[in-house]
């Protein structure tokens, strides 16, 4: 059963009159079964409006070019420029997130009621990657926090864990054994609730490409960017700290907090500078990648080299 965390608008609403057409155009050849399905999820290609959201880094965005070939998503493929390539088998639509565990509205929700379109906001963020590359992304999303609260977190709720979907026709890279699947990822409550953290579902204006995590993933800009679960299904509010899919991998080069720190290397490189992409010169990667102003006092007290 699908339930409904509130009131919201079809993605058809936010959809500008041109592209809403030539797609009304484009349905009226694949007939009224296909337009139920796409209509209740979506609108794939649309543009999104999105209000200028808090914490707008002072950077250059990187060519969107760069954004959307230059991936890790491992469901298809562990090169850089195969997910690109190879995404075109996930069907993003119709989609559903399970939000359960310690909540007082538990339950499957179709995209369009979990993510109100009209609180959609664009931010541009830093995005790191654990590997030595970053890049600067305008983001278009809701913070994790409106999720989860409409969801009603119960005393429990001390962590969130993530999923993604688990389908090996849709995502053939699961067929090899180069993680655990499904992809995993948690945050603990507070960094969960925190306003930076966000669930996105689209990057520069339009509704996020199959290898950027569509139709929903995770940012969480002051971490390395594989705490950035894509193609999310599954969110459950827990009390015990959640597995995740590189944790599990390689625990010694991989914990569960994963904060930008450049005092603390990989156990394989130094985590001290990282190249932006589409520039030359390497930069020095900031504490909590710049953003330690608003969260470094949720680790006040924390030995970072212990809860790397
Ligand atoms: N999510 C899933 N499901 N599978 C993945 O392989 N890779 C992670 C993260 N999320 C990954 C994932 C890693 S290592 C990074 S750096 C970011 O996605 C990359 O996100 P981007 O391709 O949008 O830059």
């Amino acid at each position: 059963m699908q339930h409904r965390l509130g009131p919201a608008l079809p993605w058809s609403e936010i959809t500008p009159q041109r592209l809403y057409l030539a797609r009304r155009e484009f349905l009226a050849g694949v007939g009224a079964t296909a337009f139920a399905t796409l209509a209740s999820g979506t609108a794939l290609g649309a543009a999104l409006t999105a209000k200028p959201g808090p914490f707008r880094a002072d950077d250059k965005p990187t060519a969107k070019e760069a954004v959307t070939t230059y991936n890790n998503f491992y469901e298809f493929g562990v090169e850089k420029d195969e997910p690109a390539k190879n995404a075109g088998t996930l069907r993003t639509s119709p989609w559903s997130v399970v939000v359960e565990g310690a909540c007082e509205r538990p339950g499957s929700y179709a995209l369009d009621d979990l993510i109100k379109p009209a609180s959609l906001e664009e931010r541009l963020y830093r995005h790191r990657c654990v590997e030595g590359w970053s890049m600067v992304i305008p983001w278009i999303g809701v913070p994790l926090a409106s999720v989860l609260q409409a969801a009603g977190p119960t005393p429990g709720a001390k962590y969130v864990a993530f999923e993604t979907l688990y389908d090996t026709a849709q995502m053939p890279g699961q067929t090899r054994r180069v993680l655990e699947w499904p992809y995993r990822e948690g945050l603990r409550i507070d960094e969960a609730m925190h306003p930076l953290t966000l669930l996105a579902v689209g990057l520069y204006g339009e509704t996020l490409p199959n290898q950027n995590g569509a139709p929903l993933r995770l940012v969480v800009p002051w971490k390395y960017g594989f705490k950035g679960i894509k193609s999310i299904v599954r969110i459950k509010l827990q009390d015990s700290q959640p597995r995740t899919a590189w944790n599990v991998s390689a625990p010694n080069e991989y914990g569960f907090y994963s904060n930008v720190n450049p005092d603390v290397d990989h156990p394989r490189w130094s985590q001290k500078t990282e190249r932006r992409i589409g520039e030359f010169r390497r930069r020095d990667t900031l504490p909590f990648n710049g953003y330690g102003e608003q969260v470094a006092e949720l680790y006040a007290g924390m030995d970072l080299r212990k809860f790397f």
